[in-house]
């Protein structure tokens, strides 16, 4: 124990990213460990925000014009920043909507089913909102999900083989959907693999970056990505309920997008307010309604951290975090734990930016470390997830959080955390 806890101090001695922790708003008493989740607050979005509503007082409705940052091209503004941790060109990018929302925006353009091509390929570990989406598309277009939707299976039920993917690619599938990162286990999914051999096909590639985007690096332009969306609200801490992401490639750029509103007008004539649409081209023109001010001012102050500290950079200390996250598990719980796994492959390749541990109890062993300040979540029906930020966490953070959680599990008597809070299975 004592061998961690001195690493972990030498860990952040020579951290060159610990200065940033400064510029979030960390909870006394508390190891936040949530930032796949919900992103902390970071004084760079706070100013934005404040001087947004000020802009709002000052100027009211000129502030479209006329503020520092004119409102009518923040979401472009936004969008440009986030292309950079992306690998995406400038236009590919645009800030809008939710990522469900975004999906059906996508979706609704790029499938397209015909006689003979249908099919939907996505996979059972999805994140559910997802699949509702999707199988919701398919019956708006007069499909069957029972039929179109195939859905590539885990052995595990935590972990998935791009060969599963690139197995079920036929000339009848129209889409292939992957995250690459999965929520659950945090798994990391080699794209480029499955992109190619989707492309060879004629078979379109979609993309849910959600527990990738600002943690690893992606090079979605590179890589043929035809479309991809993603929250705000998770490593790019845009507050919660922030506006998300939407990529399309530029060899998508006239694509006319299937859900049409005034926002995605051709930029410069929007306000001749002419009674047919035309679309503005590349991303932008998949906007649909007024876009919400604050939140993207939010994530535009958050931005500049992330660019200024660049995505390699953050990847390079998510890494050592997570690396040093599961060399204590393995080392201080599992020998005498054997009903505690970690689910998260050990291989950094293999691996985003959160650790997964699975455990019978996980529902209450999470409410546990949540009672005695670690944040966490569980996600049913046995997994705990804890992730470590590259911005705001320390190397004594994971140590701390796991000497606790050591004490929860060497104690043993866990009903004493239950809230009676219960998802149903
Ligand atoms: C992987 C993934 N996809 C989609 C969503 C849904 O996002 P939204 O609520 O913005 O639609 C989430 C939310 O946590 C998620 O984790």
């Amino acid at each position: 124990m004592r061998r961690y806890r001195d690493h972990a101090l030498k860990m952040d001695r020579e951290d060159p990213l610990s200065h940033l922790r400064d510029n979030f708003y960390l909870q006394a008493h508390k190891i936040y460990l949530e930032g796949n989740s919900l992103g902390l607050l970071n004084k760079q979005a706070e100013a934005r925000i404040l001087e947004s509503i000020q802009e709002w007082k000052d100027l009211g409705i000129d502030g479209w014009l006329s503020a520092r940052s004119p409102w009518f091209w923040l979401a472009e503004k936004v969008g440009t920043k986030m292309a950079k941790l992306v690998g995406a060109k400038s236009g590919e990018v645009i800030a809008t909507g939710g990522t469900t929302q975004n999906i059906h925006t996508l979706f609704s353009a790029f499938y397209r089913p015909d006689e003979r091509r249908r099919k939907i390929v996505a996979d059972i570990l999805s994140f559910p909102s997802d699949l509702y989406a999707i199988k919701s598309i398919i019956k708006l277009k007069g499909g069957d999900p029972e039929k179109d939707l195939v859905l590539v299976q885990s052995k595990n039920e935590k972990h998935l083989a791009e060969s599963d993917f690139i197995d079920h690619l036929a000339d009848d599938v129209v889409i292939v959907w992957i995250s690459p990162v999965l929520y659950q286990s945090g798994q990391l999914l080699d794209i480029a693999d499955i992109a190619r051999e989707a492309q060879s096909q004629g078979v379109l590639v979609g993309l849910d970056c959600s527990h990738s985007a600002g943690v690893v690096p992606h090079t979605l332009h590179e890589n043929n990505i035809d479309f991809a969306t993603w929250c705000g609200y998770k490593y790019l801490n845009g507050g919660p309920g922030s506006t998300g992401f939407l990529f399309v490639h530029e060899k998508h750029q006239d694509q006319e997008p299937g859900l049409q509103g005034w926002f995605g007008y051709k930029k410069r004539q929007q306000f001749a307010m002419h009674p047919s649409f035309d679309h503005e081209p590349g991303a932008a023109g998949w906007q649909t309604s007024t876009p919400n001010i604050l939140s993207l001012a939010a994530l535009d102050g958050s931005l500049d951290l992330l660019n200024e500290v660049g995505i390699e950079v953050i990847r390079k200390k998510s890494l050592l975090l997570t690396d040093f996250l599961m060399e204590c598990v393995q080392n201080m719980l599992l020998p005498a734990h054997k009903d505690l796994k970690i689910v998260t492959p050990a291989d950094s390749a293999r691996r985003g930016g959160h650790v997964s541990l699975q455990h019978p109890a996980a529902r209450l062993i999470s409410l546990a470390l949540n009672a005695r300040g670690v944040v966490v979540d569980h996600r049913p029906p046995d997994v705990i997830r804890m992730a470590p930020s590259a911005l705001y966490s320390s190397f004594q953070d994971v140590y701390n959080a796991l000497e606790i959680l050591k004490v929860i599990m060497d104690d043993g008597n866990l009903e004493q955390y239950d809230r009676g809070v219960k998802w149903v299975p």
